[in-house]
């Protein structure tokens, strides 16, 4: 139905809030001094606007909430779990459905499974618990997005797409080697950006010249959906479910995280048709997460998630919430601040190594702009770029392909007035962007270094 009025609206009114604190610059200052300049390590209760993640901060339904009182917690055969494995099967429909706490629990359970040293893992591009879990097993992690996906500032409707020539000359060299190749759904690391069904069918028709399975890193299906549904030629008339059960059946399983587009706080899934590989998942699936009918959930999460997964297949939820992402991504490029375009799907990634050119990559850019959006106005975003992708398993370190700050939007969460704040702060920071100075990082862990790492500002006049 052509929509009359031009504001889109949120598709709900506000049932219950949560009331936000507010500290001045200079307490802000303390804090994330204090916090090693890693905002992962701030108490959350200092930042005003929290857009570090979409990963389970959305705002549950009244729905969802009434579900959860539907939650069995029967150790075994429990209903909400048939209740679970209905609605997931309605969009993904393969035959084995494996419930784990999140998303890295399945990639955890999979890679254990399939990789292993001398294994290569093709994606468009791995998130970093994803790389993290493949190259724990000792296999490599290999990132083919097409050449437009690496470059922030290149119009192109699916910027997620798999470089299919880079792909053909992978397996026609390693096909032996390589376990599964993996499409991420939409490309997070990449700017939030999705594939179209035509990359996805040359994906599957590589795989099975090749005769290797492909899966799909689902997380942020259903934007994935609204984004064909708008851009793909022939696709605007399907419903948004039609579409994922193609993109389903396109694939050999899934893994998932229910906290991005099934609307829940916690949960996710491993599913696949292959029958032996699935045994010997569940076998994992025993040893880390629970019995096969929860695998790390409760009960009641398996109702919340269920209840998620038909509200977020919906077009009046799905057209405001990527229009409320595309209004953020318009305001700041339209006041010059470098961001990546098009708008994600669940983001805003502002393009630090172009709006903090003085700062060197290994000098991380995009920590000095994230930091400086929390001193300055209470937000909290990512970097995702050298901190995050720069260290090697050999132990080396190198410059991440962007360097970006992702402002995440959580679902259901914020108004268009916290919206408009913070245009207002990206724009002021963007403003001063030539005052700031890069980080260098006091310590780290091996592994996932950003989570932990603490920084110190390098001093003025370097
Ligand atoms: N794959 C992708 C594409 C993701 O974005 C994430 C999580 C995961 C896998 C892992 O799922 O968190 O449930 O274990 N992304 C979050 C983010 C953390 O902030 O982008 P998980």
């Amino acid at each position: 139905m052509p929509y009359r009025f031009r504001t889109i609206i949120e598709p709900f009114r506000i049932h219950s809030v949560e009331p936000l604190r507010f500290l001045t610059e200079d307490e802000r200052r303390q804090k994330i001094r204090e916090a090693g300049y890693n905002l992962f390590r701030l108490h959350a209760d200092d930042v005003l606007i929290d857009l570090l993640t979409d990963s389970g901060t959305g705002a549950m339904s009244r729905d969802q909430w009434a579900a959860i009182q539907h939650g069995d917690e029967s150790y075994a055969g429990s209903p909400s779990w048939y209740t679970f494995l209905e609605a997931v099967q309605e969009l993904f429909p393969f035959p084995h459905v494996m419930p784990t706490h999140q998303g890295r629990a399945a990639e955890k359970i999979l890679f254990g499974a399939i990789g292993g040293p001398g294994k290569v893992v093709p994606n468009n591009t791995h998130f970093d618990t994803t790389r993290a879990n493949v190259e724990f097993t000792g296999a490599e992690a290999v990132d083919l997005v097409i050449p437009e996906g690496r470059e922030p500032q290149t119009l192109h409707p699916f910027k997620g797409n798999m470089d299919l020539v880079a792909l053909e000359r992978l397996l026609a060299g390693r096909a032996a080697d390589v376990p599964v190749v993996f499409v991420t759904i939409t490309n997070n690391s990449g700017g939030g950006q999705p594939v179209s069904l035509e990359n996805l069918r040359g994906v599957r028709a590589l795989c099975d010249r090749f005769g290797v399975p492909l899966f799909l890193d689902a997380c942020r299906f259903a934007e994935n959906a609204w984004f064909i549904k708008l851009r793909e030629p022939g696709q605007a008339d399907r419903a948004i479910p039609d579409i994922v059960r193609e993109i389903a059946g396109l694939a050999d399983g899934m893994t998932m995280s229910a906290k991005k587009d099934p609307l829940g706080n916690i949960g996710g899934w491993l599913a696949m048709r292959d029958d032996v590989l699935a045994e010997r998942c569940r076998s994992l699936l025993i040893l880390t997460e629970g019995f096969v009918t929860y695998g790390g959930l409760a009960g009641r999460d398996l109702e919340a998630i269920a209840q998620g997964l038909r509200e977020c297949v919906d077009e009046h939820y799905l057209r405001y919430r990527i229009r409320s992402t595309e209004y953020l991504a318009e305001a700041l490029d339209h006041a010059g601040v470098p961001i990546v375009k098009p708008a994600g799907g669940h983001a805003v990634y502002l393009d630090a190594r172009a709006l903090l050119s003085h700062v060197p990559p290994l000098e991380y850019p995009g920590q000095a702009l994230a930091v400086a959006l929390y001193e300055a106005g209470g937000l909290r975003g990512v970097e995702i770029g050298t901190v995050m992708f720069g260290r090697h398993p050999d132990g080396t370190e190198r410059p991440a392909s962007m360097d970006l700050v992702r402002l995440a939007i959580p679902r259901r969460t914020y108004t268009q007035s916290h919206v408009d704040y913070v245009i207002e702060v990206v724009t002021a920071v963007a403003e001063r962007a030539s005052e700031l100075r890069g980080y260098r990082i006091l310590d780290e862990p091996p592994q996932l270094r950003h989570f932990t790492a603490r920084f110190e500002p390098l001093g003025a006049g370097r």
